[in-house]
């Protein structure tokens, strides 16, 4: 079965957040499965730049107000289609804001170019000298978040029903990809389809909910996630939408690349290490580096973007409490600029304190694997990437009990801690009071040699590839692509 993988970003060519990592490793870990996947993606800039040898395979004259083609190339072993097309996408800035920081006015259009060309691709295939007859085609779309969303709608609008499996998975329903109602001849879409039951969403387009009517199956990236979504609490207006097709609906867990994020080969730490015992030279030099002074209690850590949905405020808020127990925070991010600010202030005052603003990778590795524990206060979290790399380095992952974070961290309550299984602490609900008490859980434990070295154990064992979601999705593509 061959897929066509279609996204917004793809580490390591472009990445703004969890979602370019899972792009980017799925087709590899799909391999060992038997599986081709092949990945479209966008001709930004920052992508061009990175391609080599490129071979037009597929042409429009006029995809959205301008001429665009289709290059194939090979990259970061990464099998790649990509959209050239320069009047959307060759701009300074990122794949979704310009350099002030504001959306682009024209991403409906951007994303929906790339959603249609995915439909041509998925029904009239590409140009591919080693492929029968000359033409490659998938048997299936993968379309990931709002930005593919509409592939499958523009299948059905082409006619193509039945004849390209078409899945949608949701990495984050927070961002739906809405766009004023005038624009719906602007996008291609069939006015007929702009009701509640179609892709109507109080009264504007929902590029998501096109793609969530419309797709053969839906997946979600854990499977306490994919149960959250079919709330009301958690399924940002399409919750009732999702229980309808809750038998098309699956969690299929992220892994992580385990050649990046391993401790005994990561060329960017201090040391590389086999056992927690190791991580003490790694610790020493990150207190170093961030300028922490020694400490009593653990040495915490956060890698993640400044924002609402990952309980900033809560840590702000919690903060005292964990210094009071002689713990420490080093914390690297950038995000909305109310969180930088005060995170900023708080550690010039406070030397247990260290705050690093921006977007580094290396620093990202130092901190994973120096840190004692690793908080992920997020008030909702599809599945979270940087609690998984904790448990792999042996840095014991404090988180909310939501979404993917719940999937993957065993809460040492007295019953895992007594059969020896838990991997970390968590906490709920989601609010500053709970967060705090799970903090000094957090300290006792760190005090207590024995339970912490368990702890950090257990953490090491868990499994955190893709094995196991890999055979799922293989599973799915399979039982989704046509007949042959
Ligand atoms: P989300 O996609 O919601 O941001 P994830 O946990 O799934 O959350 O993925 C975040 C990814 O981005 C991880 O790979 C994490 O290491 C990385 N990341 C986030 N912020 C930074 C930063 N400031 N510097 C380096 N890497 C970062
Ligand atoms: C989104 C989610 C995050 C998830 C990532 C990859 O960015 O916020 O929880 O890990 O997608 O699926």
């Amino acid at each position: 079965t061959d897929v066509l993988s279609v996204a917004s970003e793809c580490a390591p060519l472009i990445k703004t957040g969890g979602l370019a990592d899972v792009v980017g490793a799925l087709p590899s870990a799909l391999m060992q499965e038997g599986l081709r996947m092949r990945v479209l993606i966008p001709g930004y800039p920052a992508v061009m730049a990175q391609l080599s040898e490129t071979r037009s395979v597929l042409e429009d004259p006029d995809l959205f107000g301008g001429a665009a083609r289709v290059l194939a190339a090979e990259a970061a072993d990464l099998d790649l289609l990509v959209l050239d097309a320069p009047h959307l996408y060759d701009r300074p800035g990122g794949p979704y804001i310009d350099e002030s920081g504001a959306d682009w006015p024209d991403n409906p259009e951007r994303f929906a170019a790339l959603s249609w060309i995915a439909a041509r691709i998925g029904l009239e295939g590409v140009t591919d000298a080693q492929a029968e007859g000359g033409t490659w085609r998938p048997e299936v779309l993968q379309c990931h978040d709002w930005q593919a969303a509409l592939a499958p709608e523009y299948v059905h609008a082409m006619g193509g029903t039945g004849k390209v499996g078409t899945i949608v998975t949701i990495h984050n329903i927070a961002f739906q990809g809405l766009a004023e109602a005038s624009r719906l001849s602007a996008l291609r879409l069939p006015p007929e389809r702009f009701t509640p039951d179609g892709f109507e969403f109080w009264g504007r387009i929902s590029a998501l909910k096109a793609g969530l009517t419309s797709a053969d199956r839906l997946t979600t990236v854990s499977p306490t996630y994919a149960a959250e979504l079919m709330r009301d609490d958690y399924g940002g207006g399409l919750d009732g939408l999702l229980r309808s097709r809750r038998d098309h609906l699956s969690g299929i867990l992220n892994g992580i690349d385990e050649t990046v994020w391993n401790p005994a080969t990561d060329e960017h730490i201090n040391r590389t290490y086999r056992s927690a015992r190791g991580k003490a030279p790694n610790t020493a030099a990150l207190r170093g580096a961030m300028g922490l002074p020694e400490a009593e209690g653990p040495l915490c850590v956060c890698v993640t973007r400044l924002t609402e949905q990952k309980g900033i405020d809560l840590l702000i808020e919690a903060l005292p409490r964990l210094l009071r127990r002689g713990g420490q925070l080093a914390l690297l991010g950038s995000g909305e600029a109310r969180f930088e600010d005060a995170l900023r202030e708080m550690a010039e005052r406070e030397p247990n304190l260290a705050v690093q603003i921006g977007y580094d990778e290396v620093l990202a590795h130092r901190l994973i694997a120096g840190g004692d524990a690793i908080l992920v206060p997020s008030r909702f979290e599809p599945c979270g990437l940087t609690q998984l790399y904790a448990l792999r380095y042996g840095t014991v992952p404090l988180v909310a009990m939501t979404g993917g974070l719940a999937d993957t961290v065993i809460n040492a309550n007295a019953a895992a801690l007594d059969r020896g299984v838990a991997t970390g602490v968590q906490f709920h609900p989601v609010i500053a009071e709970t967060f705090g008490v799970a903090i000094d859980q957090l300290c006792d434990l760190y005090a207590r040699s024995d339970l912490w070295g368990q702890l950090q154990r257990n953490a090491m064992r868990q499994p955190v590839g893709w094995g196991p979601s890999a055979q799922a999705y293989a599973a799915l593509f399979r039982e989704v692509a046509p007949a042959a």
